[in-house]
């Protein structure tokens, strides 16, 4: 079964994600791609990564969101209405599409609601331009993402992969230790097999190169600063959670580190770092 995601942590991770995600990669990305490319993103959520890259790659272009939670894709056609509203563009739903209507020419939207964990050779691949992901090589298998590879033919853009870094201001004595039961949790089946967690970035870009591809990569780090109140509690709560689930041996220090960090944040004085990896895969023609 896949791992499920709220709208609402992923709205809380937007920002951060926004300005984490590597506009070099995606200006290489752009000039890899045709006039009017097709762009299938896979685990989509809520659309947050075409609200970052469509304008981005500036012209007429017609995106496939797949997601395996319909609720999260209805979500996407919201928000995405919304944002493109907002940034003053039309926005129309001829049939199951949207277009919203830009300076630089139409963006049309669907939506395909479906498990990615079955073959990734019985994804609609072949009919796009380029494949593109956020925050979700972390949670795929080794042999799921080789399958990915060996059925991709055009540029592979995978944003946001957890590389495992991460880095809490001020220190405090058992960061090692949640690291490390956060690291193994990480590796838990997310239905894809067992994850490969922070292991996906170099995974990731050994595997493309060995494919003959020109493989790009930039780090794309979360930095949460000490004003960053809710983000911090999700990431000090989640990671406490996750821990005691990968270590329950360590349950009582786990709550003293929760509860430390907890009241830090709430006297704003914690920050946090937490290390990512952007990758473009180009194959070579
Ligand atoms: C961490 S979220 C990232 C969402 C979005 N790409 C973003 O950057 O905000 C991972 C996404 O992958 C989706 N997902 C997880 N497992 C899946 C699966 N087996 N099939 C399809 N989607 C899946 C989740 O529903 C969720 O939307």
């Amino acid at each position: 079964m896949s791992e499920t995601f709220s709208a609402d942590w992923l709205s809380l991770r937007e920002p951060f994600d926004r300005v984490a995600r590597s506009a070099k990669l995606a200006a290489a990305l752009a000039s890899a791609l045709p006039t009017r490319p097709r762009l299938i993103d896979l685990g989509a959520g809520t659309g947050s990564l075409f609200r970052w890259l469509a304008p981005l790659l500036a012209r007429a272009q017609a995106w496939t969101l797949v997601d395996a939670d319909a609720a999260l894709l209805d979500e996407a056609f919201f928000r995405i209405a919304t944002w493109a509203e907002a940034n003053g563009y039309r926005v129309t739903t001829p049939g199951r599409a949207m277009l919203v209507h830009t300076p630089h020419g139409a963006w049309r939207v669907e939506a395909l609601a479906q498990d990615l964990a079955t073959t990734p050779e019985r994804l609609p691949l072949r009919e796009h331009d380029a494949v593109v992901c956020s925050a979700l090589l972390d949670l795929v298998s080794a042999p799921w993402l080789e399958a990915l590879a060996s059925a991709i033919r055009s540029p592979f853009a995978a944003f946001l992969s957890v590389d495992g870094r991460e880095v809490w201001l001020p220190r405090h004595a058992d960061d090692r230790l949640l690291a490390r039961a956060f690291a193994r949790d990480m590796g838990r089946d997310k239905g894809f097999g067992p994850a490969l967690g922070p292991r996906a970035p170099a995974h990731a870009l050994r595997l493309f190169s060995a494919r003959g591809h020109r493989v790009l990569s930039a780090p794309s780090d979360w930095i949460i600063p000490r004003v960053g109140h809710a983000m911090l509690r999700a990431m000090v709560t989640g990671h406490a959670a996750a821990a005691a689930a990968a270590l329950p041996a360590a349950a009582d220090r786990i709550d003293a580190w929760r509860e430390r960090r907890l009241d830090q944040i709430a006297r704003g004085r914690l920050a946090l770092r937490i290390g990512h990896r952007d990758l473009l895969a180009l194959p070579r023609s």
